[in-house]
């Protein structure tokens, strides 16, 4: 911990009061204002964030002006190169990469809870046939709060854990079941010779009639995928998570408040909207007309897959899905996917014109991702889907961070109060 302090002085009474410093071991010099509103009765102003560090954090680390992203301190790309789905889960939860012991036990858990009980297959029915994916999602995982009151104990360390593998685990089973009540298919049970991504797969496309082999390809893409949304420090969907479990709540409704947050369109449900964004523009000679419109502040249009509070320069994840994007086109699908050569030049495009420019908007994980999960076969629909099935991993590991830390207490924001001060009630017959 530093000695350092920072010195903010009232210039209305001239007092002024030294706030610590903290330094973490990466980032920005951090100023503790918690004793500020004890001391001086000032709060501190700062919607959506901006200035603010809401925790300590020792899983991952962003550097947006230089594009780095590291999970416990690995960096992405070698992650991304050399890891796989389970492995990096592995290590978000417990802090280093397992043994080859550890990991495959870590594996054999995860299998050993891929099945959701019997009556919770019952809950999709309830739900109308043309529901979104991500409505169903929020409602079956935040059902799950009634189930597993064996390890709810959310004090015991144990329970925690086996209940991070629990939803490590049936994310990719509710998530399939999902796909299947909106095609009208029967749910496909797990199959735990099967690797975490290709028993996903299979989930989805085989039927009663016709079973599925993974196709390796497709198994690489999607496994890529899944660790490169697996945590990304304190996003909106994180930060949910976090506080909705501050008050001790049950840990798989704070899953699915954190499903909820990433739904919109501004954070996970971005994927999906890129893919309507690329349908609408539909041929390159109308880029320079939707340019036009996302820096046309009277029009709500925005180009999706752009943009991020935190990098101001190439999202590193989005880099390397553009990258594979080709690989995987070229194997699945059509080498000369006119949506992906559209993205391609929309980029080229926007990264040239000084709005984007000046304002450092370039392409996030969203932008890119779409394409390949279409490839794959995955509806448009079910893009935010997938990425709560990876981002579960991130989710969990910060709600056991944050159960586990000895200081942590209920998230409560304070305001700046804007209303009406206090006045008399009018009864009605004199309003
Ligand atoms: N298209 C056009 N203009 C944009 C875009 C965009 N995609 N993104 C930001 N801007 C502009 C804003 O209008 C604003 O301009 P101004 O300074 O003239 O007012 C400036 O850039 C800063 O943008 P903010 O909205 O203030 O930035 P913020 O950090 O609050 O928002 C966000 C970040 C939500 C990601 C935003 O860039 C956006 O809406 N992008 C499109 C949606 C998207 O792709 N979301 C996925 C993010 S990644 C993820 O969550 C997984």
């Amino acid at each position: 911990m530093s000695e350092k302090s920072f010195t903010l002085t009232n210039n209305e009474t001239g007092g002024s009061i030294d706030l610590p410093m903290r330094e973490g071991t990466d980032g920005p010099i951090t100023v503790d204002i918690s004793s500020l509103f004890q001391t001086t009765g000032l709060l501190t102003f700062d919607p959506g964030f901006m200035s603010t560090a809401s925790c300590e954090s020792a899983i991952t680390y962003i550097d947006g002006e230089k594009g780095i992203l590291r999970y416990r301190g690995y960096p992405v790309e070698q992650l991304a190169e050399r890891s796989d789905f389970l492995e990096v889960a592995y290590l978000l939860l417990y802090g280093d990469l397992p043994s080859a012991q550890a990991l495959l036990d870590f594996r054999a858990l995860i299998g050993h809870h891929t099945m959701i009980n019997e009556s919770l297959t019952q809950f999709f029915d309830g739900f109308h046939y043309d529901a979104h994916p991500m409505s169903i999602m929020v409602g079956v995982v935040g059902s799950l709060s009634a189930f597993y009151h064996d390890s709810l104990d959310i004090h015991n360390p144990r329970h925690r854990e086996i209940c991070a593998h629990r939803l490590i685990a049936k994310m990719p089973t509710i998530a399939a079941a999902c796909y299947k009540h909106n095609v009208g298919e029967p749910l496909i049970y797990p199959r735990n010779d099967l690797s975490y991504v290709g028993n996903y797969l299979r989930m989805m496309f085989a039927t009663p009639c016709d079973d599925y082999e993974p196709n390796p390809v497709a198994e690489k893409a999607l496994n890529l995928l899944f660790l490169l949304h697996a945590d990304h420090e304190q996003n909106a969907s994180t930060s949910t998570v976090r506080l909705a479990g501050s008050s001790g709540a049950n840990p798989f409704a704070c899953i699915a408040a954190g499903i909820t947050s990433l739904w919109g369109p501004a954070h996970g449900g971005a994927n999906e909207a890129v893919i309507s964004m690329l349908d609408e523009i539909g041929h390159t000679d109308n880029i320079d007309k939707y340019i036009v419109k996302a820096k046309d502040k009277s029009d709500p249009f925005r180009l999706m897959g752009f943009g991020h509070r935190v990098y101001k320069n190439y999202d590193p994840r989005a880099k390397i899905i553009r990258s594979v994007c080709h690989e995987v086109l070229e194997k699945l699908a059509d080498p000369d996917n006119p949506k992906f050569e559209l993205a391609l030049r929309l980029e080229e495009i926007a990264l040239k014109d000084p709005y984007f420019v000046e304002r450092k908007l370039y392409p996030n994980v969203d932008f890119y991702s779409g394409i390949i999960y279409q490839a794959l076969g995955i509806p448009s629909s079910m893009f935010t889907v997938m990425f709560a099935i990876a981002r579960t991993a991130g989710w969990i590991a910060h709600w056991m961070e944050m159960i586990s830390d000895p200081g942590q207490r209920i998230g409560r924001p304070r305001q700046l109060y804007t209303g009406a001060t206090q006045r008399d009630y009018v009864p009605i017959a004199e309003r």
